[in-house]
């Protein structure tokens, strides 16, 4: 049990020895507190209470108070109109701080009931490069996926690859105009972006080559052996340019289920759409249409033009034949749900597709599939200094690859000024580590809605709210550790806690297992990010404060604790975040 769950129910017991009956006991609570002067956890069950037992809020509180018997654990205190405040006592904290740095998962909570949770994260698309944007989804959904197997869900991470659609015929026309096999093979990202850009800067201007594009899809679509043989490098390839990529990132998957592997799936699902009567033509090609159950202006499936409300069906067989990326998406979850058995799918995917996404939930609800918890987790837009999405100086998306690099370089500057390493070696491994998970803790550390600056000077300094603040915090935590004269053993050690900066320290440490659930509650790992600085703060001061190696006996004893514990919660919470620590700095 937590604090604030045990306490919970010591109020709960002394409510029932005042004869109070509490109809609805959830709604009962101990929270931490929002300010921390007045204590740890307060209570709002004086005040729920009062009125239905017909008393004067402060006067109940205080009839509350002398029934809860937790003087071994708190002080209780009433504050404002009748809350009631818990502060703990140095002992208690003591113990559980014990209690937690002696459980291998510092008592992370697991969930009662484990779901299955397929995660739909990054999904770049093939021949187009994979570009800064992507690196939201990636970043986040990696996140999302390590908190929630942590707390006991099974997860299964499924990069639904976008290797299937028009950019192939742009791509298959410029491979056979002229491609260059030795960039394939060392830069194939890059050159594969290189043939779109070409096919697309011609076919701008000029509708034949519009045509001689669309031409090569048809013959790609129906099978031709040619376009299929070079379809199926450019998947190989891109594999091998996005593996190097997710490596740097450490990011993987489970599953690549590309759009292509739905394929086969098209046609019999359009098919069975309209014969139920769930789709049908529009403009020759077909739809599935608005189910007339709600406001247009709550309806995905209408739209307003100049002040009237108009059908927006949702597309899934073109005029030409062809299918949509709707039509693979419905066929995707009937995959994740008969296939996999899937409770909740989590879509990382920009904000911009959320109408898309609004539609595709009607219509898996419409089909059946009304049981599974079907999310999108959107996210905004990463600006440049000018405040307008990030673009590079020729006026390009910038390629993530390119801004990781960028960000290497920019973290060697400061690792060479600042770091202690010796070896070129170790100084060119440390600016690799720091420069890419500086990328990401910066996407990480804002919320996932809000469109951030990319700075890469400021994500990559030492002091701020960035990941080198972190990593160093974790590595001043350890290396106390590697400057004992003595081997010491804490394992029958007692923890005595005097000081505030140490209470503090120890009161941050033991909220660990409910920072990690409230990320779930509405897909934020940015409340993570913001604890483990928290954390990381508190460490500083307790740092300063509290020497360790200076102090002697049960002390220096708890104190070592400390350093150890906090370096735990931070290399766990970092690795939530997908960001290894290094050892030394
Ligand atoms: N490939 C798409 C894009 O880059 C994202 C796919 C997201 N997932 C999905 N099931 N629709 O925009």
């Amino acid at each position: 049990m937590t604090i604030s769950e045990i306490l919970r129910e010591k109020v709960l017991t002394a409510l029932k020895a005042l004869d109070i009956t509490v109809s609805d006991p959830s709604r009962i609570q101990v929270t931490k507190a929002a300010d921390l002067r007045f204590g740890d956890f307060q209570s709002n069950a004086a005040m729920m209470l009062a009125k239905p037992a017909g008393k004067n809020p402060r006067e109940f509180a205080a009839e509350l108070m002398e029934k809860i018997s937790a003087d071994d654990l708190c002080e209780i205190s009433i504050a404002g109109p009748g809350f009631l405040n818990f502060t703990l006592k140095a002992e208690a904290w003591a113990d559980q701080a014990r209690a937690q740095w002696s459980c291998p998962d510092l008592a992370i909570i697991q969930v009662e009931s484990p779901q299955t949770i397929v995660v739909d994260f990054s999904a770049p698309n093939v021949a187009k490069p994979m570009h800064v944007g992507h690196i939201r989804s990636t970043i986040i959904g990696e996140c999302l996926s390590r908190v929630a197997s942590k707390i006991g869900h099974k997860v299964i991470k499924d990069n639904h690859l976008g290797d299937w659609g028009t950019q192939f015929g742009m791509v298959t026309w410029a491979w056979k105009k002229g491609v260059d096999e030795s960039l394939l093979e060392t830069a194939p990202l890059q050159e594969l972006l290189r043939l779109y850009r070409m096919a697309s800067e011609a076919s701008k201007e000029d509708e034949v080559i519009r045509e001689e594009c669309r031409a090569e899809l048809v013959k790609l679509q129906k099978g031709d052996s040619e376009n299929r043989a070079i379809w199926t490098r450019c998947v190989d390839l891109s594999r091998k340019g996005l593996d190097r990529i997710y490596d740097r990132l450490d990011v993987c998957f489970d599953h690549w289920l590309g759009e292509s592997d739905y394929n086969e799936a098209l046609a019999p699902l359009v098919e069975k759409l309209i014969a139920d009567g769930q789709a049908r033509e529009s403009d020759g090609a077909i739809g599935i249409f608005s189910s007339e159950s709600v406001k247009p202006k709550n309806d995905p499936f209408k739209v307003n033009r100049d002040g009237e409300w108009q059908d927006f069906p949702m597309l899934v067989k073109k005029k030409d034949g062809g299918f949509n990326y709707a039509t693979t998406d419905i066929a995707t979850v009937q995959f994740r749900v008969d296939e996999w058995k899937a409770d909740q799918i989590w879509y990382v995917v920009d904000f911009r597709q959320g109408g898309h996404f609004e539609q595709l939930f009607d219509v898996a609800g419409r089909l059946g599939y009304d049981q599974v918890n079907l999310v999108h987790v959107a996210f905004g837009t990463i600006l440049g200094k000018d405040g307008k999405p990030l673009k590079t100086r020729a006026g390009d998306l910038p390629q993530l690859e390119d801004v990781l690099d960028d960000a290497v370089k920019a973290s060697q500057l400061v690792v060479n000024e600042k770091s202690r390493l010796e070896s070129a070696e170790e100084k060119a491994e440390l600016a690799e580590l720091i420069g890419v998970n500086s990328v990401k803790f910066t996407e990480l550390s804002h919320h996932r809605m809000s469109d951030y600056l990319f700075d890469l000077d400021k994500m990559v300094a030492l002091e701020g709210d960035t990941a080198p603040y972190l990593l160093y915090s974790y590595v001043r935590a350890r290396s106390i550790f590697r400057k004992l004269d003595e081997e010491v053993s804490l394992d029958g050690a007692n923890l005595v806690l005097t000081e505030k900066a140490e209470i503090h320290l120890v009161r941050m440490l033991s909220r660990y297992s409910d920072q990690i659930h409230q990320v779930l509650d509405d897909y934020r790992p940015n409340l993570l990010a913001t604890y483990l600085l928290e954390v990381a703060r508190a460490f500083h001061s307790f740092f300063e404060a509290c020497p360790v190696l200076k102090s002697e006996g049960q002390t220096r004893e708890s104190r070592l604790i400390l350093c150890d514990l906090t370096s735990k919660v931070l290399k766990d919470g970092l690795n939530l975040l997908a960001i290894p620590v290094p050892e030394r700095m």
